[in-house]
């Protein structure tokens, strides 16, 4: 079988780093590049690794025509449009075997809903790339534990973090642009991970039904007027007007719909973490076992003195997201395979060759982004959101959160 070819829309951060791991992954070339501005930098690390020419389009038209998987690796508030254009092209003749979305899928319920009615009317396969469900870890925990699960039955207990020290540009912090704050942007991680962690592996994704969300958001660190002038000297973002919150934590009940057992994953994301650089955590447990992961352990560590410090000009180069360039550094020598980016490419690349969609499909998208809005409704209301009312339902497929129109101060705290 030739390789599939992939189109990618963006050039950014995230583009980067699936290229690294695509370089790791068999049967796959990039044939273009789309972004705006143009992706030059991004088109010369497709040449540095031997995935392809670097060519870049004008169009995401060009692009589908020239492509057998479109990728949207570029900003939230792009999604819809991105995905019309997609869907026009190939109503005009591209021929998709594969369309990938990374993370959140849509901003709210009803972007998420068009964009899956719009990729259910050219019926071309889905991913969506959520890349915790697939980190090494993760599966290796569930595989060492298969016998245990068997025996005493699956977690009934997770609780996940993704949290750094704050995005890498401006559209992140700007919450109309991006849905939100941390919790749009990080907690759709965390609600994946929890959700699968806890199913059983011999189950499909969605067999645990979520029947409850809590959720509490505050603005602790980017409000205060230091930090909210940096971000204003830096990308013109004001949050004395228009904040988004850089904390979230809150807990998703299950019922597993075999058993009528409650369980629970519990999230906690933030944009103010002050360590080494990203960590990701995640601990689960059942009737008499465990598991736990955390991304800012590792077998290789740096140490950096002040004499030596000058010399280091690339922080980012240890870890995603890193604060420093001296001290002990953790570092992890292969993060994309760590953080699931090359297990994510495979399984997509698995699926499309096979005519089907992914692991984790756009709807499956679609969920997480229903259960991140029932925690942004819980957060504004202040109560416990169910998912069992049909009313709540009905509210959550049209809701957009207040932080999301713009309207932070009516939610958050913003210290004078
Ligand atoms: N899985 C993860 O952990 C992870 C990490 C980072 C980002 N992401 C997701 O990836 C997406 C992109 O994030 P990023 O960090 O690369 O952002 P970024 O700001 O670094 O890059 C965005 C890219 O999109 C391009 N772009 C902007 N407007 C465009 C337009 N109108 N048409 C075409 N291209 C346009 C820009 O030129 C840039 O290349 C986001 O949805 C984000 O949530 C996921």
């Amino acid at each position: 079988m030739g390789s599939l070819r992939y189109g990618i829309i963006g050039g950014g951060f995230v583009t980067i780093f699936h290229l690294r791991a695509l370089r790791q992954v068999r049967g796959v070339e990039v044939a273009g590049l789309y972004a705006v501005p143009a992706a030059e930098q991004a088109a010369a690390r497709v040449r540095d690794y031997g995935l392809g020419e670097g060519k870049i389009y004008d169009s995401i038209a060009e692009l589908a025509k020239n492509a057998d998987v479109v990728a949207i690796f570029a900003p939230n508030y792009l999604r819809v449009e991105m995905t019309e254009q997609i869907v026009e092209a190939v109503k005009a003749g591209a021929e998709l075997k594969g369309v990938i979305c990374e993370k959140p899928l849509a901003r709210n319920m009803s972007e998420g809903r068009r964009m899956l009615e719009l990729i259910k009317s050219v019926n071309v396969p889905t991913s969506y790339f959520e890349n915790q469900v697939h980190m090494r870890p993760v599966h290796a925990a569930r595989e060492q534990l298969e016998l245990v699960f068997q025996s005493m039955g699956p977690p009934v207990l997770t609780r996940s973090a993704e949290e750094h020290s704050g995005p890498h540009s401006g559209w992140f912090w700007d919450p109309v642009q991006q849905g939100g704050g941390v919790l749009s942007d990080m907690g759709c991680h965390c609600l994946a991970v929890g959700w699968y962690t806890l199913t059983a592996p011999d189950k499909p994704v969605q067999f645990l039904e979520p029947v409850a969300v809590s959720a509490d958001i505050a603005l602790i660190k980017w409000g205060l007027p230091r930090w909210r002038q940096q971000l204003l000297d830096r990308y013109g973002i004001d949050y004395s007007k228009t904040p988004a919150e850089d904390f979230a934590t809150g807990t998703v009940t299950y019922r597993n719909p075999e058993t009528g057992q409650l369980v629970k994953s519990q999230f906690s994301n933030s944009w103010m973490y002050e360590k080494q650089g990203l960590r990701i955590f995640l601990d689960g447990m059942g009737p008499g076992y465990a598991f736990e992961l955390n991304t800012l352990r590792s077998s290789l560590e740096v140490f950096v003195g002040d004499v030596a410090a000058a010399t280091v000009a690339d922080a980012e180069a240890a870890l995603e997201k890193s604060t420093a360039t001296r001290g002990l550094l953790v570092v992890q020598p292969n993060e994309p395979d760590l953080l699931g980016y090359t297990d994510e490419h495979r399984d997509a690349i698995a699926a499309f060759n096979a005519g089907r969609s992914a692991l984790l499909d756009w709807n499956y998208g679609l969920q997480i982004v229903k259960l991140t809005m029932a925690a942004y409704m819980s957060a504004e209301l202040g109560r416990v959101v169910d998912l069992t009312d049909a009313q709540t339902l009905r509210e959550l497929d049209t809701y957009v959160p207040l932080i999301q129109q713009g309207r932070g101060r009516e939610v958050l705290h913003v210290p004078g």
